[in-house]
């Protein structure tokens, strides 16, 4: 998972450094791919789900929370843009994704994506053995609110290792104390969805992509994390 990990984030240090107005979130996927392939990977994303997604990548524009499509969308300056990559080396997965301005972008917006980073570092810090499932949802969501936004409920983290999703679900969300005890070994990908506005959120007619339902802006950061004894070690960095 460590290797998965790396490769997911040459993924995104590769699509971060072509993102820039006017280039095309299909040609994001295409740096995806050029990684994938030169690490001898495979991706988790490709063809998963129903109807089979069709990228490497989710790319999620402003509104767009998560399972954005890459393909002809141009980005523009103001915007901002989640991307997300997974990838699997022999067969253990990595997924993580992060969120980015397009050259100057509103300062509500930059906040919004701070908060967003804040909200996982802190979920992150509560991934400690003899902790509580729910110590990560709770830790995100006070970071959250205490700024003035919103998490969505419709979508969560997961467990990962040898499938991108295992159980449990990992929610952005809730009293701490709860759910499994967290021990060193297990593996999970934490991920919040941070609104500017609602939480609410609606997908859209490709039947992937899902947006708020108010049409303001969504933050989405992830990493993978493996709990160990001496506490969280993220695998989705370089
Ligand atoms: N990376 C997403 C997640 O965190 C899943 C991507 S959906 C896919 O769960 F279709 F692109 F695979
Ligand atoms: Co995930």
């Amino acid at each position: 998972m460590r290797q998965a990990g790396r490769v997911v984030a040459e993924m995104h240090a590769a699509i971060r450094a072509a993102i820039r107005p006017g280039v095309t979130t299909a040609a994001l996927d295409r740096i995806g791919r050029d990684v994938i392939e030169r690490r001898g990977a495979r991706s988790n994303f490709l063809g998963y789900g129903y109807p089979p997604f069709p990228g490497v990548i989710c790319a999620s524009p402003n509104d767009v929370i998560v399972h954005g499509v890459p393909g002809p969308y141009r980005l523009a300056e103001g915007d901002i843009i989640s991307i997300d990559c997974g990838a699997i080396i022999e067969g253990w997965h990595g997924d993580a994704a992060f969120t980015v301005g397009v050259g100057r972008i509103d300062p509500e917006a930059e906040r919004l994506i701070a908060v967003t980073e804040a909200s996982l570092a802190a979920g992150i810090r509560a991934m400690v053995p003899g902790g509580r499932l729910s110590d990560i949802g709770s830790a995100v969501q006070s970071v959250v609110e205490a700024a003035g936004f919103s998490v969505v409920r419709e979508y969560t983290g997961h467990g990962i290792g040898t499938a991108m999703h295992e159980a449990p679900d990992v929610p952005n969300w809730g009293r701490p104390g709860k759910g499994r005890r967290l021990g060193s070994g297990q593996t999970y990908a934490v991920e919040p969805m941070v609104c500017a506005g609602g939480p609410e959120a609606k997908v859209l007619q490709d039947q992937w992509t899902v947006a708020t339902v108010d049409g303001r802006l969504a933050a989405h950061t992830e990493h993978t994390i493996a709990i160990t004894d001496h506490g969280p070690e993220i695998l989705t960095l370089p």
